[in-house]
């Protein structure tokens, strides 16, 4: 005798129609936001070898970029820049004329208003020894007299034309010092997105080729151990204490429980980080002919938002943005 079962979850599965109907989640490209790259020394676009489909632009390249983003309408940019010049306190950073600050002053203009326009505070893009804040004399990352200097990037990149600032650089206190720098400087509207809970993940690797890191070593003392889950949700809950508008975690997919927790325990949106390394093993293994290029990016920035995810930022942003126009 066969056994026929009365409970059938089949049946919502049974046409296109049907699934579209009973979906739970659903990605739209206002959530997506692109990584750019701007290089002070380029002229023309570079395609960085470790990131197909990724191009380090001169800052003549951007205002194109953001137009292109844009039009495909995609949520916000997130801008990071590769300074000529480098040196042990990152220098480059806080200057008006700094590379990502007149990155921020070109892509701030080219938006005008139709996405939002981030920009990553960090110190590891401007310091010849690649680390995210100054060197202490006995070479660790000194944490307080990073503030300091995080404050007056803040300023800089507020006073450029920056909405959100993207503050990557792991030191205790850095959401209230620069929180306070930029009410101080009159910079009250300017956002806060925090990464949070930011993991020292090997999946950073193509990312230190975009933007050429002189970093030897690794950030273990700053960023988070990979097997702590129960610290994602203190970095989070100190970070939204602190005042960050926006909190993140990052990588994305090896890290969905913690991002599951923070989403349920914050008060404000939660942001997550399909970082260089997820992107390449899907577009790595695409080019192989190994894996669904398409839906690989789709699963992904789907599994990202169904874990708890309002906002992905995603090198994939601008193909996700047309492929979810078409379904
Ligand atoms: C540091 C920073 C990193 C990334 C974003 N901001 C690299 C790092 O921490 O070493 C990585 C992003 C990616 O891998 O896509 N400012």
């Amino acid at each position: 005798m066969t056994f026929t079962p009365h409970r059938r979850p089949r049946r919502l599965r049974t046409s296109p129609a049907m699934r579209r109907l009973v979906r739970e989640t659903r990605v739209h490209p206002a959530q997506l936001v692109l990584p750019l790259f701007v290089h002070e020394s380029l002229t023309e676009p570079r395609e960085i070898a470790s990131m197909p489909g990724v191009s380090q632009l001169p800052l003549g390249g951007l205002a194109a970029a953001i137009d292109e983003a844009a039009a495909a309408g995609i949520g916000g940019v997130m801008l990071f820049a590769i300074p000529a010049e480098r040196d042990a306190t990152g220098s480059a950073a806080c200057e008006a004329d700094g590379i990502l600050n007149r990155a921020i002053e070109v892509a701030d203009e080219a938006a005008d208003g139709r996405l939002v326009v981030m920009a990553d505070l960090c110190l590891d893009e401007f310091t010849d020894h690649g680390h995210c804040g100054v060197l202490a004399a006995d070479g660790s990352v000194d944490n307080d007299a990073t503030l300091e200097i995080y404050g007056r990037m803040a300023v800089a990149q507020a006073d450029a034309g920056a909405t959100v600032l993207g503050l990557s650089g792991m030191m205790d206190g850095q959401v209230a010092a620069v929180r306070a720098a930029l009410d101080d400087a009159g910079h009250q509207d300017t956002s806060i997105l925090a990464y949070a809970a930011k993991y020292a993940s090997a999946a950073y690797g193509p990312f230190r080729d975009a933007v050429e890191s002189e970093l030897e070593g690794d950030r273990r003392t700053y960023q988070m151990d990979p097997a702590n889950r129960v610290e994602g949700s203190l970095e989070a809950a100190l970070d939204e204490a602190e005042g960050a508008d926006i909190l993140m975690v990052k990588p994305a997919l090896p890290y969905l429980d913690v991002l599951a927790d923070v989403a349920s325990e914050a008060t404000v949106p939660v942001a997550a980080y399909h970082v260089s390394g997820e992107y390449t093993q899907i577009e790595a293994a695409a080019a192989n002919g190994w894996i669904d290029r398409k839906a690989a990016h789709l699963e992904a920035a789907t599994s990202i938002v169904r874990a708890g995810a309002s906002i992905v930022l995603t090198y994939a942003a601008l193909d996700l943005a047309r492929w979810l126009r078409e379904d």
